[in-house]
């Protein structure tokens, strides 16, 4: 038995390899036109759990995607978009020309040059490294973000995108130091950021309606007996009742954009409003946290780890659940996050399967990996370690993982508990452990891998 699992996994290896080095190849983009890649994944899914054929819906897909959105080299702006008063305001299209193509050309390329080898052209999570670094980058086309400000099924604000690029994400592979235009290493300027934010939008957008477009296919078209999700040839027809079938079915992508933008369409309001108690101690950090528990306010500080403690192992918050009783994120070690979910749960396969994946993985499916709940002695925090991050972690949970938001509980589980909560997990902090959820390549293998 252990022999044939091994070699199952030597060929996944082997199958993933292949992979990248066919991304590898394809990077090698001096004369092939740069394209984005159809999510071919998201349409097999469809095609094992309920036996269709997509192949057209493809193919249309990305003929509409295309007229919508642009290229790579030359991206746009849907009309539907543009010609909205509130949604043209999204995207400024100076920050979209900046973003996007050739990093060979001046003004251009940031995406190419700075996110690109690991969040891939199309934003599919699928850059030229991503199979190296644990956590895998994040595949935009969902839609779903972890580390916001806003409720967990929102959107993030363009503000939390923009603290993430400037900070990067602690114990992840996303480091704030990117190679500057003067030589030197360090973080974007803030134009830059702001420009490639928005080129992060339009590629989840764009995803996310490319996702649409073969969820109503699967589910609402008789897709064997040739319905299609819209016809590019009918638009020219001579026939009106054709034209007409071809507006219909331009109309739904059209609508289907303007939905998809619409839930981007978030201010400052949307941010949960956070009241930072005054009457208990809340330190900002590790450091202040050792400081405080010597000072005046040590007692105090104390009980409130204390009581922190009681309800992380306790059944209403039920924290060591996952994390564990000590914190050390090895109480529940095999659940999935979403992105992994969706193209082996949620189709009726099993992520330890490997052989079932096998379709999926040569289609662009990163293998499995389970997620790991946070272990705090560590004491890093992806999404920032202010105690109002922290906050929005707890209120809302993390969308796409199993980290659930915290449900208050009158008398025994209040607002004031998420703080004494928060104490209990920074004060976890050991100095000495090594941080065991680092990347597992530097960022010089980064670049070697990517030239
Ligand atoms: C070395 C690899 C790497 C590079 C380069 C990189 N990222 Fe990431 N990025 C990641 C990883 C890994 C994650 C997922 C972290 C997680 O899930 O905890 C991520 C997540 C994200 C997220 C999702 C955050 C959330 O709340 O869910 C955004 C947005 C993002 N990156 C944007 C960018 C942009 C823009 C650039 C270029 C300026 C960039 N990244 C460069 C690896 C990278
Ligand atoms: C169902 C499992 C589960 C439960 C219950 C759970 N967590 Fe988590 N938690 C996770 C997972 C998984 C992650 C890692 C998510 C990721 O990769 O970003 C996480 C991450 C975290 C983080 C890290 C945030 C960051 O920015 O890195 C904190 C803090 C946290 N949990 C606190 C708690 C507290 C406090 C409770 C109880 C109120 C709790 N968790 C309950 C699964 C859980």
């Amino acid at each position: 038995m252990k022999r044939l699992s091994v070699a199952h996994s030597l060929s996944l290896s082997a199958l993933l390899l292949s992979a990248l080095g066919f991304t590898l190849l394809a990077g090698c983009r001096s004369e092939i036109p740069v394209m984005f890649e159809e999510n071919l994944v998201h349409a097999k899914k469809w095609e094992i759990q309920d036996d269709l054929q997509l192949d057209q819906v493809i193919e249309d897909t990305q003929w509409a995607l295309a007229e919508l959105f642009g290229t790579p080299d030359n991206p746009k702006l849907p009309d539907a978009i543009l010609e909205d008063e509130e949604l043209a305001g999204l995207i400024s299209t100076e920050h979209l020309l900046a973003a996007s193509g050739p990093d060979t050309i001046a003004g251009r390329g940031l995406y190419r040059q700075h996110c690109a080898r690991c969040h891939g052209i199309t934003g599919n999570g699928r850059g030229e490294t991503a199979a190296l670094v644990e956590p895998y980058p994040r595949d935009f086309r969902a839609g779903i973000f972890k580390f916001k400000s806003t409720a967990r099924n929102d959107k993030p604000l363009k503000s939390d995108i923009v603290r993430l690029i400037k900070h990067g994400i602690a114990g992840s592979s996303m480091v704030p130091e990117y190679q500057l235009p003067d030589g030197q290493v360090g973080p974007l300027p803030d134009d830059q950021i702001e420009a490639l934010v928005d080129y992060v939008i339009y590629l989840s957008m764009r995803g996310e309606v490319e996702r649409a477009m073969f969820d109503e296919a699967a589910m609402n078209l008789f897709l064997d007996e040739g319905e299609r999700i819209i016809n590019p040839s009918l638009a020219n027809s001579q026939d009106p009742e054709e034209v007409e079938l071809f507006e219909e079915q331009w109309g739904y992508f059209v609508d289907t954009v303007v939905d998809v933008a619409d839930s981007w369409l978030l201010d400052e309001s949307d941010a949960i409003e956070i009241e930072i108690p005054d009457d208990m101690p809340i330190p900002a950090t590790h450091q202040e946290l050792t400081e405080m528990l010597a000072g005046d306010d040590g007692d105090t500080l104390r009980a409130s780890i204390e009581r922190g403690r009681e309800l992380f192992v306790g059944t209403i918050a039920s924290c060591s659940k996952c994390h564990g009783n000590e914190g050390r994120g090895d109480g529940q070690e095999a659940d999935y996050d979403d992105w992994t979910k969706d193209w082996t749960i949620r189709a009726g396969l099993k992520p330890e399967d490997e052989a079932s994946l096998i379709p999926l993985i040569a289609r662009g499916a990163l293998p499995p990996r389970t997620i790991k709940p946070r272990n705090f002695e560590e004491g890093v925090f992806r999404g920032g370690d202010r105690p109002e991050d922290l906050y929005h972690r707890l209120n809302q949970g993390i969308a796409g993982t199993p980290m659930p938001a915290v449900t208050l509980v009158p008398g025994q589980f209040e607002e004031q508990d998420i703080w004494h909560l928060i104490n209990f997990v920074r004060s976890l902090k050991k100095e000495q452990t090594p941080v065991v959820d680092k990347p597992l390549v530097t960022r010089d293998d980064l670049t070697e891998a990517a030239d």
